[in-house]
């Protein structure tokens, strides 16, 4: 992802969540963040998902991803969290994890389809909502 990206991205982010990061959130893990990896998956020339990541020591924290409205349902989400997980591997970690929302049912099924399971519970972490955020880690094969 490069700032060039951003007004595509901005456009998705903010068709998809209630609560959407901004200009700046995006600038900071661009251009100051050393944890942050951020993917973006284009096609023909168009930003149509990213995904936006921390490496903390061996663990990824998968913070973001998302595809525009008008692709999902097609494979872009499996294409962004297959990118983002090898290239964890190949930087030597060796676990992924990130939060979703109980009643985020594709965000759910794709992260279960790369054997993403639910270890924990945080009460209440989306603001917007009050959703309790589903801890999902997955572990990396040798
Ligand atoms: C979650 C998201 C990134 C999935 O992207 P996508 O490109 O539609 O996903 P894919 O086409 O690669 O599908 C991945 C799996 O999820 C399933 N899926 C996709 N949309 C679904 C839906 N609306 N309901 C149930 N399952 C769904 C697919 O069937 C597929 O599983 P399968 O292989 O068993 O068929 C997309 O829905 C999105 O951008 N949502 C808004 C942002 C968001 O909620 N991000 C996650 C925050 S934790």
């Amino acid at each position: 992802m490069r700032e060039s990206d951003l007004p595509q991205v901005l456009e998705i982010e903010r068709d998809a969540y209630p609560t959407p990061w901004t200009r700046s959130h995006f600038q900071f893990e661009i251009r100051d963040n050393a944890h942050a990896i951020n993917l973006v998956l284009v096609t023909a020339g168009h930003v149509i998902g990213y995904v936006c990541c921390w490496r903390l020591g061996p663990e990824l924290k998968i913070n973001n991803v998302a595809v525009c409205r008008s692709r999902r349902g097609k494979g872009a989400g499996k294409v962004l969290l297959d990118g983002i997980l090898r290239r964890a591997r190949q930087l030597g970690c060796s676990e992924a994890t990130l939060e979703v929302r109980p009643s985020n049912e594709a965000a759910r099924r794709l992260y279960d389809r790369f054997g993403f399971r639910q270890v924990g519970v945080r009460p209440g972490y989306y603001q917007d909502t009050r959703e309790d955020g589903l801890l999902l880690t997955l572990q990396f094969e040798e």
